[in-house]
Order: structure tokens, then sequence, then C-alpha cells
């Protein structure tokens, strides 16, 4: 065995830790389970790649890449070339691909087989004794949700859980779990093996610029902070469309649904950003206390409660970018006669001091007219119109919209007079675009999510209670959805959504056009 003396590597720059000891960045061997599968593909292997391309991996980084078809290194290194030729964001450079796929390992196996484990554990050595120094190991569980615990499992039985001298971690994708009982059957099942400071759970969302940039927005400006409550604020809406349908993946859609797919998760994330307390300090844990006691404060609907607060449909056949699009249940491998939703739509509200009484709703779908990922935050009206015998007409509310995808930025409306000899008003948006601001393109989010790990960051990970806290509000709608009767409510491909949808939305509120 080598030296346990750990190197120290230059730091990087963590934005969200500004003024925290920064975190360095230790020589680390990755393992991905799941190593020939379409996340490592599309998403992982060019992301690392794209870390070195920016030299921001470390100086020493090995990849061992694991799953059932059996190929030599040589052939893991070549799929992992031609992966990252095919989905990076930017052309690879030879040179930088052949130095980083210098040190590519392959195991093949299923991922119960314990000889996996103890060749990925000789394989780690091996990398340890060759450099002279002792790697940080970190296993990412690229693989299907059913292998999460048994994956945990076998590297718990064969030591793999920690390291004499240095760190392990562990990231697991989503889902996790497909209800709040799941959800706590894995948490403990891997607990059981891990600590909790080990466990790094993706939410894809969390990587991306403009998600952490609200942090940045409420807390790094006091222009907002002051209206950033129940008695400025009217109501808020979260959108998160997709034009596309569901592809290839009805097997995995299919038993899930638009709920569990993007609103368990991702959207309830924003919400948990846009609706959280000022941290103490940026450090993982501090962040996401406050997170979770956004979600605590979302009072889970009863069974009943559920028809009013809650909006279920699947997408019809349609016309999608100018071509017939088919239905859901046309959609290869979809059962003919499935309920899953691919539109969720929720009335939820944070009852806490800040925020209770404002409405927060949330909608996704997919075959919608268009992708778009906004938060839109509308302010109350003002409380006197002191120039309404001038005719004035078009005053409306402020509102802040917060785009991440596309033209990712912020805009915020104000009402503005419209040149002339009459006071007549209209809303002008004054508008922030980062493709502009920054004239820079931002990083993939699994480049952001894979190096903090690295570095041991889990300020963008979700932690247990966390996944919990999201799923004990989804839960019941989930029940009550699965024990209604009758069709599930269409809408046509292409289109803006069901129109049950405006019965959620109340009085003067409206859903933005998508
Ligand atoms: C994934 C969902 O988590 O997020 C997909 O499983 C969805 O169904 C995707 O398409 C959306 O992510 P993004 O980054 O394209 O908004």
């Amino acid at each position: 065995m080598a030296s346990t003396a750990k190197q120290e590597p230059p730091a990087q720059e963590n934005p969200l830790s500004e003024g925290l000891e920064r975190l360095p960045v230790h020589p680390t061997t990755l393992t991905i389970f799941g190593a020939v599968g379409d996340l490592s593909k599309r998403k992982l292997l060019p992301a690392i790649y794209n870390l070195a391309h920016e030299g921001a991996l470390p100086e020493r980084f090995n990849l061992i890449g694991s799953s059932r078809g059996v190929m030599s290194d040589d052939e893991f290194r070549e799929l992992a070339r031609e992966s990252i030729r095919s989905f990076s964001r930017r052309r690879a450079d030879e040179q930088v691909l052949s130095a980083l796929l210098e040190h590519v390992r392959y195991v093949a196996g299923s991922f119960d087989d314990p000889e996996v484990y103890e060749q990925i554990a000789a394989c780690n050595r091996e990398f340890d004794e060759q450099a002279g120094i002792v790697f940080n190991r970190a296993y990412y569980l690229a693989t299907a949700p059913a292998f999460f615990s048994v994956v945990v499992g076998r590297l718990g039985e064969h030591g793999l859980d920690h390291n004499e001298g240095s760190e392990v971690r562990v990231v697991i994708e989503k889902p996790i779990g497909t209800n709040l009982r799941e959800a706590e059957g894995l948490n403990r099942s891997v607990l059981d093996v891990l600590d909790e400071e080990q466990v790094y759970r993706i939410d894809h969302y969390l990587g991306k610029e403009t998600v952490q940039n609200m942090l940045a927005f409420r807390f790094a400006n006091g222009l907002f902070e002051p209206v950033w409550n129940r008695n400025y604020i009217d109501y808020v809406q979260i959108t998160s469309s997709e034009d596309i349908g569901i592809g290839t993946r009805a097997g995995y859609y299919d038993g899930s649904g638009a709920l569990r797919d993007l609103v368990q998760n991702h959207m309830l994330q924003l919400l948990t950003l846009l609706c959280m307390e000022p941290p103490v300090a940026f450090s993982a844990d501090e962040v996401r206390d406050e997170k979770v006691k956004v979600l605590r404060a979302i009072h889970p609907p009863t069974l009943e409660e559920v028809m009013f607060m809650a909006v279920r449909a699947q997408y019809g056949p349609g016309v999608s970018a100018g071509e017939a699009a088919k239905g859901y249940l046309e959609e290869e491998d979809v059962p003919p006669d499935s309920t899953t939703e691919t539109y969720a739509a929720l009335r939820l509200e944070v009852d806490n001091w800040r925020w209770a009484g404002v409405p927060i709703y949330l909608r996704t779908g997919k075959r919608l007219a268009r992708k778009v990922t906004e938060i839109a935050v509308t302010l109350k009206p003002v409380p006197h119109l002191a120039f309404r015998q001038e005719g004035s007409v078009g005053v409306q509310p402020n509102q802040i919209v917060l785009t991440m995808q596309p033209n990712e930025g912020v805009s915020i409306s104000i009402g503005a007079k419209i040149p002339g000899t009459r006071m007549r008003i209209r809303p002008v948006n004054m508008q922030f675009l980062y493709g502009t601001a920054f004239m820079s393109e931002s990083p993939e989010a699994y480049e952001r999510l894979i190096m903090d790990v690295m570095r041991g960051d889990a300020t963008l990970f979700t932690r247990d209670d966390e996944v919990e806290a999201q799923w004990t509000i989804v839960d019941p709608i989930l029940e009550a959805w699965s024990n209604a009767s009758g069709p599930i409510p269409q809408y046509s491909a292409g289109s803006g959504g069901p129109e049950e949808a405006d019965a959620l939305i109340e009085g003067e509120h409206r859903w933005r056009a998508i």
C-alpha cells in the first residue's frame, strides 16, 4: 500500500462558498456503475471531459467504468471517446481526450456479483500504487434505481465504503424511491452502510447556473429581500414545460408520470430556493436546513383536498413544431389503457410567517407548446391609482421572472408612461440576459455537480430528510390519483395544457402563456 499522505492540489473556486474555506480537489478515482448507459454516455463522460478541458479536474484522475457487457479497457476507452465526441458541449480536443483516457479501467459484471467489487477494489489499489498516493474514491450510481441499494450494500460488504487515508463518496441519481415509504427504505439501506456526509443525491436542476443564480439574486441584492414576502407578493408561478414527448422512455415514464418525474424533485427544489430564509452560511447543512424548513411548511393535502389543488392530464394527438404529433397512448411501448399523467399542475402554500396565504402554482408537462423553465413572481397591485381620471389603462402588477431556460436571465416588468400628451401606462421590461451579460457559455449541470462531489461540497445535493419531505407533499396526490376513476383529462400535443388547470388558479391570477 502506498503512503497515506494526502497531496494538496490547488484550491478550486466555489462561488457559493465565498468567504468560507476553499475546498481543495483531492486526486480522485471515479467509478461509474452503468458506465455504458445513456446517462453516462450523454452526460457524465462529456461532463468529465469538459472539466478536463478547463483544467478543473484534479491533476491525477482515474476512471473505472462498470456495466454488464463484456469489453476490454481499450474498448471502453473507445466508447468513452466516441460518447465525448458526440455529446460534449465543446469540440473534443484529441490531446485533452487522450490524456484524460489514459487512466481508465473497465470492470464487467452484474451489479450484484461480488467479483465486480473485488475487481473494482483491485483497480483502486493499483491506481494508488502506481501513483504513490491514496486517491479519494467516488462511486457514481448511474444505474436503474432497483440497483441503488444493491450496489451500496455490496460496496459495504467489500469494505469499499471507507478507505484508510482518503474519502469515499457515493453519488445516487434520481429517483429516490417512487413514494415516501420506498424513499425511506432506500435512505435507510444506504445509511446502514454510509454516513450521510458520504452520500450525494443528485437533482441535476441544482447544478444549473440559472438555478444557482436564484441564490445570488435573492441574497446578493438588497433590493428584493424587503418585498420577498406575503405583504408584497401576490402569487408565484413555477413552470417547467417541455415540447418533447416521452420518446423511447415509456418503460420508465409510464410507471412514473409527471408528478414523480419533475414535481417531486426539480420543481420542489426550485420552490425551496425561492422561498427559503437566508442561510447563516452557504455550507451544505445550513442551506439544506433552510430548504427542509420550507418543505415542512407545505401542508400535505388530504385525499379530499387533492381534487381542489392538483390537476393531471395526458397529451392526446396534436401538432408540435408544425408537425403532426402522436398522443401519449400511441407512443412506443405505452400500454393502450395507461392513465399516467404527462401534465401536472398544483396549487401549494408555504405556511409560514413569510409566505402564508401566497398561492404557489406549479405546472409541468410533456408535449406542450414550448420548452420553458421559469419562476414568475407577481407583486400585489398598487393600492391606489392617482391618475385613473386620465384614462390610464394598462397598469399591471410588477412581475419578476427568473428564466432558467431558454434565454436564461431575469426580467422585471414595471409600469412606464407611454410617450405622449396623455398619462397612459404600459408594462415595460428591465432585463438581464446571461448570454449578453457574461458572453460565456454556461457549464452543463453535471460538470458543476461532479466537481462538487470531488471537492466534497454537498450544498447542491439533496439530503435524506429533504427527499423525504418532498415525498410527504407528493404522496397524497399520487394516492388520490391512483384511486381516481374515470378517464384522465386530455390536452392536445403542442398546446398550452389542459383547460382543467384554469380551475386551479384563483381570482385575478392567470397562467402565463407557454
Ligand atoms: C429529467 C426528467 O429529470 O429532467 C426528464 O426525467 C426531463 O423527463 C428532464 O425531460 C428535464 O431536464 P432539463 O434539464 O432538460 O430541464
